[in-house]
């Protein structure tokens, strides 16, 4: 009888194991007990993550002050499949509490941090493994411990506790959808979690090797297309899933890991097109006698543009479809096609990744754009290729040599850290509460100006003029309505766009509102598009007169108003000079429109308790700060529809209208 082989693998397996095992018991030496794992790990069936502080040095400067002394330390952090489910893309979020500093992370790249150094003691901090993002089971591997395993060397700078304190994060955790780490547990200088299934959560049996595609409202593609033993054809699709997103001018970064370099683009550029990098590093060692010169980038985190339309039929770097929109990406309720943007790109690899399948795809991505959401964005996920329908119409397709997908979340914007502010009015009251304080961020100068006071209420006419010249009016306004005016007054919105929503009337069977947004920069806005959640005013919506309404009920959007420019109003212009630029003041660039609600199947709402007002307002995508009151008054007074406001604005856009059309 002959023993299969495996089974005599597994055995043996089992024997260095147990012999190792016994041989750790046995041993006194405390350096082996250290590394003896804790029981919590041995009857661990899920995944156990650890996390050892290692060594601490004293740094310069040396001080008297124990609190500001800084420690250079070195840990680890082990995550372990213990379980019988493959790990795939696993991460774990560290909260560091002793003002850390880290300088060097390998085996796991910080997603949603700085680049190192890093301070990452405020808001704890995201590892995702790299290079190894997936780990597989004991059952798999015949329990071999460096595919199961992952380890993590964290070098850095903590604060203040000397020994024999041990400065331990305040928390670890697995963040993969459906794991639960139910306790964390501390032992000398270890802290660590069984981490397990959470049984709610179901998951979704796949019969694919990798995970599917994730939803973002941004999702990244990096398909590689074709491969070589040096290099690699890539295609990057970015797609636009929110129904709100939106990008203009984009830039893409991210960061190479494996020292590559970008040879050519088509369909996107970059900015920078220095070759030293690639000379005096290790690409320049390796390509002898190669002629950087016509290398496109050569920087560890290139920064990529779209191209312009006007490259779209260029036959080097355009003929790609979806590409050349100059970096605009729209929501899919606006057009479908210009949802999607697409650019390839070829890299090189350096060794030792000389080989066709050595494939590993840049880390850290980030997107951003011009007065549009704030995206977050994850680690590259190695997902099942993508398939591509043959263009000819044929009934075949493509496949990718190996693809990943990068999700991004938009954020929602921190107090004073807005892009767009929302100020509100009514007929009811004569008065404009206009946008908060600082709504788009302050500069720490020393303005003679409050950061922090409300803002002050304004005469409707005062809302017209740019912040600088609406002093004046606000001050004379509150003595006019007996308001105190602050010693120091407050600082402005310092917003590009605000939006104004005015209660326009309120009678038995509806409710009007009107809606103008103004722009104070002097760069128009194409295609620009406004989005308004009204909770409880959503389902008597109506009719807009002047734009184009889309009423949105999607996980990424609901109970929302989607209103765009009609056809040749899709210009929200640029600030300009006033008729007589000495004594006028500057003229925002505007849209209007006068939108009606019915009250039917509504009719307990109150219009004038501020139901008429929406919780929240986006323009272009970002999400816009709005004011912390609603203008009050008493509900019987009857509807002023022409207040000073229409009369001004209406002028106003009539006449932009009309240069617009007669030009
Ligand atoms: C010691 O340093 C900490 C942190 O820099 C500081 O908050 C504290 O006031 C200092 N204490 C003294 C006595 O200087
Ligand atoms: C941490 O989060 C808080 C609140 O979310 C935010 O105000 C702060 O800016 C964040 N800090 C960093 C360094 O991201
Ligand atoms: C590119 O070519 C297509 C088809 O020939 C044409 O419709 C389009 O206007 C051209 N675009 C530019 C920017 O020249
Ligand atoms: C393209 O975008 C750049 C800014 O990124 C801008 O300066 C340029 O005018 C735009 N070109 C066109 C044709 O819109
Ligand atoms: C309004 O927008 C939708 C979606 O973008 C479009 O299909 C429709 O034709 C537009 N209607 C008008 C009147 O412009
Ligand atoms: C390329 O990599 C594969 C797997 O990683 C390996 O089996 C093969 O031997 C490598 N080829 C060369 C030429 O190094
Ligand atoms: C994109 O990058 C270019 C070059 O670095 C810069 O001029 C531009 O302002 C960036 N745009 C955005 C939206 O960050
Ligand atoms: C974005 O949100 C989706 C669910 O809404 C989530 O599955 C995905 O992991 C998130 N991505 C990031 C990078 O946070
Ligand atoms: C939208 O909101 C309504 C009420 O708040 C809720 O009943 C509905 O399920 C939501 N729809 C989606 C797609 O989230
Ligand atoms: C606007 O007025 C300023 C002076 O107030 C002047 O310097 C500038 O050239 C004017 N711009 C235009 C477009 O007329
Ligand atoms: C408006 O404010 C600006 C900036 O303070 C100032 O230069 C300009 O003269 C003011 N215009 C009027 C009409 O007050
Ligand atoms: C108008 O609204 C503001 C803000 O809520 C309030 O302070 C003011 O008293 C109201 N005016 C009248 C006449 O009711």
């Amino acid at each position: 009888m002959r023993t299969p082989p495996m089974r005599v693998f597994l055995a043996w397996v089992t024997l260095l194991l147990l012999s190792s095992v016994v041989s750790a018991q046995d041993y006194d030496d405390p350096e082996e007990k250290k590394n003896k794992p804790p029981p919590e790990q041995e009857s661990c069936t899920g995944v156990f993550i650890s996390y050892n502080f290692i060594e601490r040095e004293k740094e310069y400067p040396h001080v008297k002050n124990a609190t500001a002394q800084a420690w250079a330390f070195k840990s680890q952090l082990t995550v372990l499949n213990a379980g019988l489910d493959e790990l795939k893309a696993w991460r774990v979020f560290i909260k560091f509490q002793h003002e850390e500093v880290l300088v060097s992370v390998t085996g796991a790249v910080i997603i949603d941090g700085d680049d190192l150094p890093a301070k990452v003691s405020k808001n704890g901090t995201l590892f995702a493994g790299y290079p190894m993002a997936d780990l597989k089971t004991s059952v798999e591997t015949a329990g071999d411990i460096n595919q199961i395993q992952a380890k993590i060397d964290i070098l850095g700078t903590v604060f203040g506790i000397k020994p024999p304190g041990v400065p331990l994060p305040k928390t670890i955790r697995l963040e993969n959808d459906g794991y639960k780490c139910p306790k964390i547990m501390r032992r000398g200088s270890s802290m660590y979690s069984c981490c397990v299934r959470d049984k709610k959560h179901k998951v979704k049996p796949t019969k694919t090797k990798f995970l599917p595609r994730q939803y973002g409202d941004l999702s990244l593609t990096y398909d590689v297309l074709q491969a070589y033993a040096g290099s690699y054809q890539a295609q990057v699709t970015i797609d636009n899933n929110h129904l709100l997103g939106r990008l203009d001018h984009w830039n893409l970064t991210w960061e190479w890991m494996r020292g590559e370099f970008i040879h050519s683009m088509r369909g996107a550029y970059t900015h920078r097109r220095d070759p030293s990098e690639c000379i005096y590093g290790p690409a320049g060692q390796y390509y002898k006698d190669f002629d950087f010169s016509q290398v496109m980038n050569c920087d560890k985190k290139p920064v990529i543009s779209d191209l312009p339309a006007d490259r779209a039929n260029d036959s080097k770097v355009g003929k790609l479809p979806y590409c050349c929109r100059n970096g605009t990406l729209l929501p899919v309720v606006m057009d479908p096609w210009k949802a999607r943007s697409i650019f390839q790109l070829t890299v090189y690899k350096i060794p030792p990744d000389m080989n066709r399948t050595a494939l590993s795809p840049p880390q850290r991505w980030k997107i951003n754009g011009v007065l549009n959401p704030t995206y977050k964005c994850g680690a590259p996920i190695r997902i099942e290729n993508t398939q591509f329908p043959d263009p000819s119409g044929l009934q075949s397709v493509t496949t990718a040599i190996a693809s990943w997908q990068v999700t991004c979340n938009m954020t929602q914007p921190k107090p004073k850290e807005a892009k767009c502010c929302v100020s509100f009015s009514a007929y009811y009251n004569d008065s404009v509460i206009p946008c908060n304080t600082c709504a788009c961020g302050c500069e720490d100068t020393d303005r003679k100006c409050s950061a922090n006071a409300r803002p002050m209420l304004l005469p409707p006419e005062a809302a017209l003029v740019p912040f600088d010249n609406r002093t004046v009016k606000a001050k004379a306004w509150a003595k006019l309505k007996h308001n105190p005016i602050p010693a120091t007054l407050p600082c402005p919105d310092n917003c590009g766009v605000s939006i104004n929503w005015h209660i326009d009337t309120n009678y038995r069977g509806g409710w009007t509102a009107r809606v103008t947004l103004f722009n104070w920069d002097e760069i128009p806005f194409e295609d620009w598009y406004t989005a308004v959640q009204l909770n409880k005013a959503f389902q008597g919506f109506d009719t807009v007169y002047s734009f184009n309404a889309t009423k949105l009920v999607h996980r990424s959007a609901n109970n929302t108003i989607f209103f765009q420019g009609l056809k040749g109003l899709n210009y929200l212009m640029g600030e300009t000079n006033g008729t007589n630029p000495s004594k006028d003041p500057r003229v925002p660039g505007k849209q209007q429109s006068v939108i009606s609600f019915k009250k039917k199947d509504n009719w307990d709402i109150d219009i004038t308790k501020g139901d008429g007002f929406p919780t929240k307002v986006f323009f272009n995508g970002a999400e816009c700060s709005i004011p912390t009151g609603i203008p009050t008054g008493s509900s019987d007074k009857r509807a002023r529809v022409d207040s000073m406001l229409v009369i001004l604005v209406g002028i106003a856009t009539f006449a932009l209208m009309t240069d617009r059309f007669h030009w």
